[in-house]
């Protein structure tokens, strides 16, 4: 029997994902405060949440040509600040939750990286997770020191060399390397850690690495890929697997081909969990949860849907009339994610879309087609993806927080549990126990 692997959907912002979720009367503002991280994770914790994760862009949407302005005004993920230091205050408020953030291997070093998330992981005894992404957009490209986002297949082959160099510095600590014996003055044995000697087309660095192997070895690799190199990175490293997918035979479809994936590239498909994106609203009723969503849907505002589209595709949204179509060397333009815009196309046919087709298909800004009902009907839906199979498990955005997460925990996971298809305990102490995936071997790479 497979268990089922709920995430929470975090950011280290002013808002959820939904970007309009700070006006939700529900929302907490102190979002800047260590306390408000700290109820998070005791809130998931209780629900037994497997994994909290933190997403991640290195600068503010803005429509290009440098206005910002409403994105501050009306508060549109303006605030973004560094996932692994908002980790803490909820690693010290929990002790079985899993504890993960996104950081770009664009733009940062490798070792850098190894070292941040080796350190959580020793910090956190063994719970932490490290959500792999290539960075997407100019206005982080511009924050990093490029002009614009590095070309998306490129991106793809240095991110293989980033995770080469990453899982080379996890793996030259043996196990049983350290030693701290005073009476001996053995500190630790040096016939078990060695160099790595990385001299590749976009890293060189030495090592020997300066942490050691922690109690899950090292933090979980995730990876939310969804273009043909994208997933194909994914199956090579992720042990986690973000999905988004707005139906379920498409789903089922993804988590079928990405399980072979992973086979083809010689991995345990077992050992691979993929958790699909989702946005419950739930509450006691059907209709009470119907009420809820009618609030949510009055929270966006056109701005919020142009900038987000802008900040994802890195084409100007606020420049073109909202019912004029886009020409073909306008879409050719779009650099962002791929998926989005050839989703938006093919659901038109010959028709071309207009800003207005992007906000209405995409739903970008407003809270992603969410699943509204009462605890039923919502778990009923839970266990058709589950069992379909669609996915491993959940990762579960919020439309305000913690209030979200809340209703979530009292009407959804008691249903979820009592039909056996979510633990009612934790398994064990660290992530990779908790998510029934296997401590890495040293030496054994990819
Ligand atoms: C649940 C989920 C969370 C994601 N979190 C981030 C994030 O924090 N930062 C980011 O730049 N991209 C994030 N992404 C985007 C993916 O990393 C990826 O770029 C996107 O799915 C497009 O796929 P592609 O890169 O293969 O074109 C996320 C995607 C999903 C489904």
């Amino acid at each position: 029997m497979r268990d089922m692997v709920m995430v929470g959907f975090l950011q280290a912002q002013n808002c959820s994902n939904f970007a309009g979720s700070w006006r939700h009367p529900d929302s907490r503002s102190d979002f800047a405060s260590p306390d408000y991280y700290a109820h998070i994770g005791r809130v998931l914790e209780a629900g037994k949440f497997q994994l909290a994760f933190f997403d991640d862009r290195l600068g503010m949407p803005e429509f290009h040509g440098g206005r910002f302005a409403e994105a501050v005004a009306h508060g549109i993920r303006c605030v973004k600040m560094d996932p692994i230091a908002c980790l803490m205050p909820m690693a010290m408020g929990t002790t079985r939750l899993g504890l993960g953030a996104t950081y770009s291997t664009t733009y940062y070093h490798p070792f850098h990286v190894a070292r941040l998330f080796q350190t959580l992981d020793l910090m956190t005894r063994g719970r932490a997770a490290w959500n792999v992404v290539t960075s997407m957009n100019d206005v982080e490209a511009q924050n990093m020191g490029l002009e614009e986002a590095v070309e998306h297949d490129a991106r793809y082959d240095r991110a293989d060399e980033f995770l080469e160099v990453v899982h080379g510095h996890w793996d030259t600590w043996a196990d049983d390397a350290l030693i701290v014996d005073k009476t001996t003055g053995r500190f630790a044995d040096p016939e078990k850690v060695r160099r790595i000697d990385h001299r590749g087309r976009h890293f060189r660095s030495r090592g020997p690495f300066t942490v050691p192997r922690s109690q899950q070895g090292h933090p979980v690799v995730i990876q939310a890929g969804q273009s043909g190199r994208g997933r194909r990175f994914a199956a090579r490293w992720g042990e986690l697997i973000f999905t988004s997918n707005p139906n379920l035979e498409p789903a089922k479809k993804a988590y079928t081909d990405l399980k072979a994936d992973a086979a083809s590239v010689g991995r345990d498909p077992d050992q691979m969990k993929i958790a699909t994106l989702c946005h419950p609203v739930v509450a006691a009723t059907k209709a009470e949860a119907e009420d809820k969503f009618a609030l949510i849907e009055r929270l966006p505002l056109e701005v919020d849907s142009l900038m987000l589209l802008s900040e994802n595709t890195n084409f100007d949204f606020g420049s073109k009339p909202l019912d004029e179509p886009f020409t073909d060397a306008e879409l050719a333009r779009f650099s962002g994610t791929q998926s989005g815009r050839d989703r938006v196309v093919a659901a038109l046919g010959d028709r071309k879309p207009t800003p207005r087709d992007f906000i209405t298909i995409t739903r970008r800004g407003k809270l992603p087609p969410p699943w509204v009902g009462g605890p039923k009907e919502v778990a009923d839906t839970f266990e058709q993806w589950f069992s379909a199979p669609a996915c491993d498990g959940f990762v579960v955005g919020a439309a305000c927080v913690p209030g979200s997460y809340e209703d979530f925990i009292t009407f959804v996971v008691p249903e979820l549990q009592r039909r056996g298809l979510f633990h009612k305990d934790y398994k064990g102490e660290t992530l990779r126990e908790n998510l029934g995936l296997p401590r890495p071997v040293v030496g054994r790479r990819r």
